[in-house]
C-alpha cells in the first residue's frame, strides 16, 4: 500500500512497542510480559502448530483431493485458524479468558478428541489398501502420530507421562489447592 512504515521489521516495531510500555511500567514488569507472552506462542506452536502442519500434510495423500470436502479439513483449519490465533493473541492483549478457555483449551480439545481420532481413523482404514502408494502413506501417517503422541508434550494422553513429572504436577496441584482452596 506503499506506507511509510512497511519496511520497518517486526524487532523494530517490539522495541518501540515496549518504549511506549516503559512511560508507565518499569523495565521488569515490561520483560516479564514478554516472557509470558513469546512462551505462549512457543508452546503453541511446538505442541500444536508444527506437529499438526506435518501430521496434515501426511494426511494429505488419503483424503479426497478437494479442500475442505474433508471434515479433518474443517478441523485443522479451526485449530489454527480459530483457536490458535486466539489464544496467541489473547496473550498479546492480556486477555486471559480468550488466551485459556478461547483460546488453548479449544486447541487441545479439539486436537485430542477430534484430529488425533481422525487420523488414527483415516491410518486404519488405509494401511491394507489395495493402493501401494495409500498403504504406504498411511504406514507413514501412523509412524509420525506414534511419534508425536509418545513426546513428552503429549505423552500423558497414551498414559505414558512420566512417573516423576506426573507426581510433580500431582504435587504442584495439591499445592494450589491448598493455597486457593478456601
Ligand atoms: C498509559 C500508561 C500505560 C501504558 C503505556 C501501558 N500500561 Fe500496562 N498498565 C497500566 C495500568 C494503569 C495498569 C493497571 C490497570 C488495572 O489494574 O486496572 C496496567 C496493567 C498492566 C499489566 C497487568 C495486567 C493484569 O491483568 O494484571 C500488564 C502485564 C501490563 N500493564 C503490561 C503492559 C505492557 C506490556 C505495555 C506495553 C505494550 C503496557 N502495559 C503499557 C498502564 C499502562
Amino acid at each position: 500500500m506503499g506506507l511509510p512504515g512497511a519496511s520497518i521489521d517486526w524487532k523494530t516495531r517490539r522495541a518501540n512497542m515496549q518504549n511506549v510500555c516503559l512511560n508507565c511500567h518499569e523495565k521488569q514488569w515490561v520483560d516479564n510480559f514478554y516472557v509470558q507472552y513469546d512462551s505462549l506462542v512457543e508452546l503453541y506452536h511446538d505442541k500444536f502448530a508444527k506437529p499438526g502442519l506435518e501430521l496434515y500434510a501426511l494426511a494429505k495423500p488419503l483424503l479426497v483431493p478437494v479442500e475442505f470436502a474433508n471434515k479433518i479439513d474443517f478441523v485443522w483449519y479451526e485449530i489454527w485458524h480459530h483457536e490458535g490465533r486466539r489464544a496467541r493473541h489473547g496473550a498479546s492483549m492480556m486477555g486471559p479468558d480468550y488466551t485459556h478457555w478461547h483460546g488453548t483449551y479449544e486447541v487441545a480439545k479439539h486436537f485430542y478428541s477430534e484430529y488425533v481420532p481422525e487420523l488414527r481413523e483415516l491410518a486404519h482404514a488405509n494401511a491394507s489398501s489395495g493402493d501401494a502408494a495409500k498403504a504406504e502413506a498411511a504406514k507413514k501417517l501412523q509412524a509420525k502420530l506414534d511419534e508425536v503422541l509418545s513426546s513428552t508434550n503429549h505423552s500423558w494422553y497414551i498414559n505414558k507421562l512420566d512417573p516423576a513429572e506426573k507426581e510433580r504436577r500431582a504435587k504442584a496441584a495439591e499445592e494450589f489447592r491448598k493455597r486457593y482452596g478456601k
